[in-house]
């Protein structure tokens, strides 16, 4: 299955276009399957229904954990780096694992969860949680996975979009120095969550918190009322094994829906490859379990290769910045796979943390969630891959649930900021405003996807109507991904970022609508308008044109409930970087915002704002431009 010249991915790729259910069934066939396939593909974009490996039986645990424990079950799975360097990393081994998965999987029936349940995990980066997602699909369960720094109102939002009846989480999470009160915020949502039964809690931090009689049970206490005998659950390949919520361009996020089968082979598939896994290597991924990157290349991807992972609770500059060196040399890391907005970070600190830190054993250098601009991606060859580990620069979106344009380590020649080519399988195109296909090379365009692959997602939950609007619409019979992208003369892609209203902060998504939503919720505003501005570290940052006529007070300290009331809508990682009150916004005569311009004047490019003539009321502009010069 693992692609070892560059002749054999052109083959491989041939292959996969000319004869795609071929190319895919033969790769599926190095996984575990109760009961095969009568037909590897059936597709249709319009409305849209892709099925894959129709008809196949199987459980994605037994890939991940059973089907080494003969050979490999004393080789670690997963190598857990806790948050304090103090503390003693944990590993555990193939049949631990598979034991814990087990025990925590008869947990979950013992609380009433079946097959098809939604359950909601809020944890912070420890092994339990990998643990939880595994006895979810055990059993299967359907797992919802909540990234740790979403606010009690977006985990309802969540949890009451999918119904779940059950939530997993913890008392607290460490974070550097910071402890996170996880089971405070689970409280705060569950008020008004009426279909959660039962929440079990994990004890971390030893933190005080309340415990519901009828509802709250502990981790600790359940696991010793059962064993650890867990037959897996006979899944269909096209159940669902997840959801995970993502953000678009309007102000709800939506429910991306993965299934059993074609995720597990994509992920599969793509790690074994991209990374070019060798047995008893240990990998390193630095994304969360909470994002796409961390289920498919934490949990799924590694473990059904019977790889090392190795799980970090913990954050790159904690307690120093030379934390991610200390690791690579404590846990000798062969494959590091983070995102350049950590890149980035860590490079501001200059040369310092890296001296006298052995990195010697990295051999392959991953980078995902934005663009990688030059100088990062230089400094990350030179500096942590001495010039020898080549980087994988990898283009995917949750929705594609696995890596879909980029390098495979030690056979495609990279090149910087360049996710280069798409994997064997990915037909990528790219088209002009009217759908119309940009051919040949040297050309820039929106990029679509024109024919299936095993791991996209097949829904949005409960909304199938929103999935074929937001994905198939756009352009007819393509999958539109909503990045723009260049196509360079090599016929090597480089992805140029999003060209709807989704905005890119330091690796997560997050939509301006939805960040707009949370400004206005706020008293006394009265409208906003949210644009992306190039941030050093972050790639963007969250530029805020706020109308709030009735300011109470300080103009800051308004500004700073503002940034409150949206850490309470959404959570911290959406705050915007700058705040600006206006008397207006730039609007058509139809009332549409002018985001364009908003953006020229958050990128400080005023100069050049092209054509205002159409404006409501141009005089507008020239103000927010005055007081734009103020802000800092
Ligand atoms: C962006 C993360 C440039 C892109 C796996 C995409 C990238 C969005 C890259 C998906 C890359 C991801 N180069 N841009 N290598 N990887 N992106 O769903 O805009 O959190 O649409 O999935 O991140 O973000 P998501």
């Amino acid at each position: 299955m693992q692609i070892t010249s560059f002749k054999q991915y052109e083959e491989d790729f041939k292959k996969s276009v000319d004869n795609p259910e071929q190319f895919w069934g033969e790769v599926a066939q190095n996984f575990q399957w109760r009961k095969p396939w009568f037909k590897v593909l059936s597709w249709n974009f319009n409305e849209p229904n892709i099925k894959w490996f129709e008809g196949a039986k199987l459980n994605i645990t037994e890939n991940c954990l059973d089907r080494h424990l003969e050979k490999n079950g004393d080789k670690p799975a997963i190598i857990w780096e806790p948050n304090n360097p103090e503390e003693e990393s944990v590993t555990y081994t193939y049949k631990m694992l598979h034991e814990r998965v087990c025990r925590f999987a008869n947990v979950l029936k013992r609380n009433g969860a079946k097959k098809g349940d939604r359950i909601c995990i809020y944890m912070p980066m420890v092994p339990e949680l990998a643990i939880a997602v595994l006895a979810c699909a055990r059993i299967g369960a359907v797992h919802s996975v909540i990234f740790g720094g979403f606010s009690a109102k977006s985990i309802a939002d969540r949890i009451n979009d999918s119904q779940c009846k059950l939530v997993i989480t913890a008392d607290g999470a460490y974070r550097g120095n910071k402890q996170i009160p996880l089971k405070d915020v689970i409280d705060d949502a569950l008020i008004g969550c009426p279909t959660v039964e039962k929440c079990i809690v994990l004890t971390h931090v030893r933190t005080p918190v309340s415990m519901l009689k009828g509802r709250d049970v502990w981790w600790e206490d359940e696991v010793k009322h059962v064993n650890d005998i867990c037959e897996a659950e006979e899944m269909d390949a096209e159940d669902m094994l997840f959801i995970l919520y993502t953000s678009g361009s309007t102000g709800k996020p939506k429910g991306v829906v993965h299934t059993c089968g074609g995720y597990m082979v994509y992920a599969g598939y793509t790690f074994s490859n991209v990374f070019n896994y060798q047995p008893g290597e240990v990998y390193f991924c630095t994304a969360d379990i909470g994002w796409i990157t961390g289920h498919s290349y934490i949990v799924y991807g590694p473990l059904s290769q019977g790889a090392t992972s190795v799980l970090f609770e913990g954050i790159p500059t904690y307690p120093s910045p030379s934390r991610f060196w200390d690791i690579v040399e404590k846990h000798k890391v062969n494959t590091l796979y983070t995102a350049p907005t950590a890149i980035r970070s860590l490079m501001s600190f200059g040369d310092e943390p890296l001296n006298g830190k052995d990195l010697s054993s990295i051999r392959v250098l991953g980078s995902v969630g934005e663009p990688i601009n030059e100088e990062a991606w230089h400094w990350f060859d030179e500096k942590i891959g001495h010039g020898k580990a080549p980087i994988v620069d990898t283009w995917w979106q949750t929705e594609t649930g696995g890596i879909m344009i980029s390098p495979i380590a030690t056979v495609t020649p990279t090149k910087p900021s360049y996710a280069t080519l798409p994997l064997p399988g990915i037909q990528p195109i790219l088209v002009d405003e009217n759908g119309k296909e940009i051919e040949g090379n040297g050309v820039s365009g929106n990029l679509c996807i024109k024919f299936p692959w095993p791991g996209m997602l097949r829904t949005t939950y409960g909304d199938h109507e929103r999935c074929k609007q937001t994905y198939f619409s756009t352009y007819e019979n393509l999958y539109f991904t909503g990045d723009g992208c260049l196509r360079d003369e090599d016929g090597y892609y480089r992805i140029t970022g999003r060209v709807d209203d989704v905005l890119n902060v330091s690796g997560h998504r997050i939509g301006t609508a939805e960040v707009e939503n949370a400004i206005n919720m706020h008293a006394g505003v009265v409208e906003s308008a949210v644009v992306g501005y190039p941030h050093d570290v972050k790639g963007q940052g969250i530029y805020a044109f706020v109308i709030n006529p009735e300011m109470h007070g300080e103009e800051e300290l308004t500004k700073k409930d503002i940034l409150q009331t949206v850490t309470r809508v959404i959570g911290a990682i959406a705050k915007p970087d700058k705040i600006l009150f206006v008397a207006g916004l730039p609007k058509t005569r139809s009332g549409k915002i002018m985001r364009r311009i908003l953006r020229k004047i958050a990128e400080g490019d005023t100069a050049n704002l092209g054509d205002t003539s159409t404006l409501l009321d141009p005089a507008v502009v020239d103000q927010i431009i005055e007081a734009s010069k103020a802000l800092k």
